[in-house]
């Protein structure tokens, strides 16, 4: 099976959890969770903005799994986070998903204000609304700046990072703290084309996986904490069904290589949302 992370106050999180960045709310992410749960995914993540917290709710609900052995993330929105709201902007969340808690609650972006973001996170941690606060798209500056001020260390970092862009130094940098990295665009991304590098193919063929498979099972091995999203039933299943193989350190080498050094996504230094 999928093994667990321990966060750094002890927490246990799923290495593999379903993204459902971009999935519609309604009937398609309601599927979605439900189907990722009967598989035996036990890591849903989601976020404010993506405006299906209520569908992600419904899903869980819908797949008669026990709350207690799902592990829920959502995040705090940048207008929220501008507006000093945090606390608020949670129970909001909280109310949409029909939760009494959440397990992991992140600020989204580093925009203006997120220090007194973080002051908030630690408030709610302590009357033990959330299991554990962390942050995403944090560079490593602002996650000196971070430790610097405070005397709680995030749980988690949710980074962009692909084959692609595997933002290595980042992660090594995280992890030295203690901060466990949570790779967003596991797969390259909606439109992306790193599935169909022919890097992959040969690697792909050889354990008879899919290059997903084969990418997803890299995260895993560099001790990356992997959320692919998927709307289609058949890949979310797919998806999870990376426990039996083992990529080489040649392998593992070959996949390194793809990297560009160029994101894809938002640059969290110059972002304009
Ligand atoms: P879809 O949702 O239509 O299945 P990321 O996780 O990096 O954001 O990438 C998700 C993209 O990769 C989506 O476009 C998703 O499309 C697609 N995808 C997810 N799983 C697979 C898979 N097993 N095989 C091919 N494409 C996949």
């Amino acid at each position: 099976g999928i093994d667990n992370i321990t966060l750094n106050n002890g927490v246990q999180i799923p290495q593999l959890g379903l993204g459902v960045f971009q999935t519609p709310s309604g009937e398609v992410t309601v599927e979605a969770v439900r189907e990722a749960l009967k598989t035996g995914y036990r890591h849903i993540d989601t976020a404010m903005i993506y405006h299906n917290e209520e569908s992600v709710g419904e899903g869980i609900r819908q797949s008669g799994v026990a709350r207690e052995e799902i592990f829920v993330t959502t995040k705090l929105w940048n207008d929220d986070v501008r507006a000093g709201r945090a606390k608020e902007a949670f129970e909001e969340s909280l109310k949409r998903l029909g939760l009494d808690y959440v397990d992991l609650y992140l600020i989204h972006w580093p925009a203006d204000g997120w220090e007194k973001a973080w002051e908030q996170l630690q408030e709610l941690a302590k009357e033990k609304r959330v299991r554990a606060i962390g942050v995403s798209n944090f560079q490593q500056h602002h996650l000196e700046r971070l430790l610097s001020m405070s005397d709680v260390v995030p749980a988690a970092d949710q980074i962009e990072s692909s084959p692609q862009f595997a933002n290595q130094e980042l992660i090594d940098f995280a992890h030295s703290k203690g901060i466990a990295i949570e790779a967003w665009s596991p797969l390259g991304g909606t439109g992306g084309n790193l599935l169909s590098d022919p890097r992959l193919a040969p690697i792909a063929e050889h354990h008879g996986k899919s290059a997903a498979q084969v990418v997803i099972r890299w995260h895993l091995q560099r001790g990356v904490i992997v959320l692919p999203k998927s709307t289609h039933a058949e890949r979310i299943r797919q998806n999870f069904d990376v426990a039996d193989f083992t990529l080489d350190d040649q392998e593992m080498a070959a996949i390194n290589a793809i990297d560009t050094g160029k994101r894809n996504g938002a640059d969290p230094d110059n972002f304009n949302f």
